[in-house]
């Protein structure tokens, strides 16, 4: 148990994205998106699987609202599809996704609920990418046309809006590793990808603050502490490219106006003259998802971590005392607006047995994090929130339905919903520190 409570008007949610619980892939004209075509391409994901049902959200959200209601929370963060609401990226609009997410918004606001979207959570429309995606400049304009439909559409009812969701996987994970849709190896193109994203923000911010937007207006990073396995300045050399490639990347051309340097980094984007400009928009809030740290280890096998033992399903380790580390780190470095962590959770071996899933490591996951935010929070760092990941069992990107990262279990044959252990934890948890 924590020992002192957070503070009053601390804001408690669960968040979601759109392609991993929404299904109803090919219903009431929503466009495909590159998720769509990586995950039916062969070899791409666990078994094949891909998130043409889902947790059939789009069909069951007034009762995936009762369920986020039933948790205590005062928040849902959710994102939008764009091909739902403008399937080719550019061009009409389609009317029934966009009434979607109006019945969604209004739904949580019926329950006091209050709604933080996110614009991007990956699913880039398809006919985008077959245009060059995000590896061509013109993307960070459609993508601002898009930001400033929607925020005049939901800005009016929305806590939050944020633009994208962890473009390092954009970048990375989808341009570089080949893990994430589209599926591209290439190095040189995800250090450009990554800069479109950013120019995609800046664009979007001042599109939007331009058409007065009510919603306070962000970008969520995914980010770790780094740590160096001994103290050899291999490692440290190691640790220092790893902390400017995956944090410092995104950081410093939206606080500083620049991109880091660092021992190996020899990639950098082409630019246009005022681009840090357009990047660097005052922020609302910064939105950071932690679920472990990077260990740097240039040893040949690298040494392992030492907490592995323990780790998630995912095999991630479970390192609570990164988040604090992490988050004194980057109020040391940057002068950060309010902080809201958007996302933080762990998957587990689950077991639904008599109607119950007893999730005790979850607990103590969540636990320890909570800790971990109240002691960064003690050291200045002004974090207004806590979102955790997920609210639902759902498809874990190229994980397929292997993973559950959910307070509440799906059976996906059935679509029965059980809340797990950690769902009672985490309200009662809430509740006490109201
Ligand atoms: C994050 C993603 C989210 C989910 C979790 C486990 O990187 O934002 O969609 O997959 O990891």
């Amino acid at each position: 148990m924590t020992q002192q409570k957070f503070p009053p008007g601390f804001v408690w949610g669960v968040a979601t994205s759109a392609y991993q619980i929404e299904g109803a892939a090919n219903e009431d004209g929503r466009g495909k998106s590159i998720w769509d075509t990586f995950s039916h391409t062969p070899g791409n994901t666990f078994q094949g699987h891909t998130g043409d049902v889902a947790c059939d959200h789009y069909h069951r959200y007034p009762q995936d609202i009762e369920l986020i209601a039933g948790l205590g929370v005062d928040a849902y963060r959710f994102s939008i599809a764009w091909p739902r609401v403008q399937p080719a990226g550019r061009g009409a609009w389609n009317q029934k996704g966009l009434d979607f997410y109006d019945r969604l918004v209004d739904g949580l606001l019926a329950k006091g609920i209050a709604p933080h979207a996110t614009l991007y959570h990956w699913d880039l429309p398809q006919a985008l990418q077959d245009e060059g995606g995000w590896g061509s400049r013109d993307t960070a304009d459609r993508f601002a046309d898009y930001a400033d439909v929607m925020g005049q559409r939901l800005g009016d009812r929305l806590a939050t809006l944020s633009t994208h969701n962890e473009p390092w996987c954009t970048a990375h994970l989808g341009h570089r590793i080949g893990q994430f849709a589209p599926g591209a190896r290439d190095p040189a193109l995800a250090i450009q990808v990554a800069h479109h994203l950013l120019l995609s923000h800046g664009k979007a911010l001042l599109a939007m603050r331009a058409s007065g937007v009510k919603a306070l207006l962000g970008i969520v990073l995914n980010q770790s502490s780094v740590t160096p396995a001994t103290a050899s300045a291999a490692d440290a050399a190691l640790a220092e490219r790893e902390y400017a490639l995956f944090v410092r990347w995104f950081m410093d051309p939206i606080f500083l106006k620049r991109y880091p340097t660092a021992p190996g980094v020899s990639i950098y984007p082409v630019a246009h003259e005022n681009d840090f400009d357009v990047i660097a928009q005052p922020l609302d809030f910064l939105g950071i998802n932690y679920y472990t740290r990077i260990w740097a280890s240039s040893e040949e096998p690298p040494r392992p971590a030492p907490n592995l033992q323990g780790a998630s399903d995912m095999g991630w380790e479970n390192y609570a005392q990164g988040l604090t580390e992490l988050l004194l780190q980057d109020h040391r470095d940057y002068k950060l607006p309010p902080v809201y962590i958007t996302e933080n959770g762990t998957a587990c071996a689950d077991l639904l047995i008599d109607g119950r899933v007893n999730d005790a490591d979850r607990i103590e996951y969540m636990r320890s994090h909570l800790e971990a935010i109240r002691a960064a929070m003690e050291g200045g760092v002004d974090v207004r929130g806590f979102f955790y990941w997920s609210l639902l069992d759902n498809y874990e990107w190229n994980s397929g339905y292997d993973k559950r990262f959910g307070l509440i279990h799906v059976d996906y044959e059935t679509q029965t919903r059980t809340p797990k252990d950690s769902a009672g934890w985490y309200r009662s948890f809430i509740q006490r520190n109201r």
